[in-house]
């Protein structure tokens, strides 16, 4: 089959390369010239593990455009792709997914190609978008919502082998052309109505972000009372009823897409005369677990002007380039704002464009040269294997927040270092 997707980021690079394994014609199409150019020349514009090889392997059945009449040429899926960032209202901006919409031609020469909504919209989205289709005389036009529920780092095999594909559609017989498009992925189909999709999605990152805000209190709780959040989230987690993923205590979440979409769903119960309480303290709980970091260093550390600090690790999470809403972010600039030096490293990340004013070094160890305390940040591996002796004696003062109680306390206390976790026991 002919699939046109719009939008050439995580996920529509994603999607587009997906299709192409399974055996379909995927033309991508973004706006940008240096993306588009990058990805003719063969280049990957992102980091995302398997997915340089996929583009590489399924070359043939891909091509990449600017232009909206070779992307929608024969297609019978319009894939929308695009952002949907936050507005400063908190709403998702649907700006280019209604660029999209509307730059579709006005005559599909009697052909009725499904446009297929992947990016996260709010309910309603679908219904909006199909009004106006019909207002601009494409009633042929068919629509569909099929959201993503990849997670960077994973995205290739999540996408191929996910828990549930999601198609929500107007009339069954579009959802079971979109359907018969992911013959090959492995997992169950859902079919449901449109508003129902958009909502999956809203509610299944809300109640994951539920679950971290959720560990992250009793993590807090265990520090006032002596507990220790790790053996006490792998106990909990051994509940057939409750499971174990998403229990992770540690300095908050980030990414392009947690805070973006339960902010979104706030704001659009908000918009519909509901206040989300729940999501409203998930939201704020995350806020304060990133500064909570700043008063574990004044404890040992009293004020941190004119003191030296490194962020081991910058990117939202490991295995990815992406700062987007990443912790590091907030802790260089609470960490600044108090006088303190920050200098910071990630192994992919690019932390320069984000962390203005931070020195970024080439490696862990220049990081924590002369530094009165290191953050762990980001937990990837590189910081597990590193020589934390040898780390130790680069520093000016061996304290260690680790927040992401990635490292043994046991034995960086051998070594002489102050460790702090997140919600263990501090000895
Ligand atoms: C997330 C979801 O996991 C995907 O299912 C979803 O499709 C995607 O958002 C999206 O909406 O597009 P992603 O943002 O790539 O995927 O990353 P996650 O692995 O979910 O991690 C998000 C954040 O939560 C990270 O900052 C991570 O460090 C944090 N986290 C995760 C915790 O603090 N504790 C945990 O136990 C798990």
């Amino acid at each position: 089959m002919r699939v046109a997707v719009f939008g050439a980021g995580y996920v529509g690079l994603v999607t587009g390369a997906c299709f192409a394994e399974l055996g379909h014609e995927v033309v991508v199409r973004d706006i940008l010239e240096e993306k588009i150019d990058k990805l003719r020349r063969g280049e990957v514009p992102i980091y995302e593990p398997g997915l340089d090889e996929l583009l590489e392997r399924n070359r043939a059945r891909l091509t990449f455009t600017l232009d909206v009449g070779e992307a929608v040429r024969d297609a019978e899926f319009l894939y929308i792709c695009v952002g949907t960032p936050p507005t400063y209202s908190g709403d998702a901006d649907l700006s280019a997914v209604w660029t999209v919409i509307d730059e579709l031609p006005r005559d599909f020469d009697g052909k009725r190609p499904i446009v297929v909504m992947k990016s996260t919209v709010p309910v309603g989205t679908g219904a909006a978008v199909r009004a106006a289709l019909d207002a601009r005389g494409l009633e042929g036009v068919r629509y569909v919502g099929n959201p993503e529920f990849t997670a960077e780092g994973t995205a290739v095999h999540d996408f191929m082998h996910p828990d549930r594909t999601v198609i929500g559609s107007f009339r069954s017989e579009d959802g079971d052309a979109v359907e018969r498009l992911h013959e090959g992925i492995d997992g169950p189909i859902l079919r449901m109505d449109v508003a129902s999709a958009e909502m999956v999605k809203l509610a299944s990152n809300a109640f994951l972000v539920t679950r971290i805000s959720f560990i992250n209190e009793i993590a807090n709780v265990c520090e006032v009372t002596g507990a220790d959040v790790v053996q006490v989230a792998e106990a909990v987690g051994l509940d057939h009823r409750l499971g174990p993923h998403f229990l992770r205590a540690g300095i908050g979440y980030g990414g392009s897409c947690f805070p973006k979409d339960s902010l979104a769903l706030k704001q659009l119960a908000a918009n519909s005369g509901y206040h989300f309480q729940l999501l409203s303290a998930v939201i704020e709980v995350n806020e304060l677990q990133k500064r909570r970091v700043i008063n574990k260093l004044q404890k040992h550390l009293g004020p941190l002007r004119g003191k030296r600090v490194a962020l081991l690790g910058l990117a939202f999470k490991p295995n990815t380039d992406d700062m987007r809403e990443a912790p590091s972010i907030v802790l260089a600039g609470r960490l600044t704002a108090e006088g303190a030096e920050v200098r910071g490293w990630d192994p992919v990340a690019d932390g320069r464009v984000h962390l203005g004013g931070v020195h970024i070094a080439d490696s862990a160890l220049e990081a924590l040269e002369g530094v009165d305390a290191a953050i762990l940040v980001t937990e990837w591996p590189e910081l597990r294997e590193l020589d934390w002796a040898e780390a130790g004696t680069r520093m000016r003062n061996r304290l260690i927040v680790d927040g992401r109680n990635m490292l043994d306390p046991g034995e960086l206390r051998a070594l002489g270092f102050e460790y702090e976790g997140i919600g263990r026991a501090t000895e």
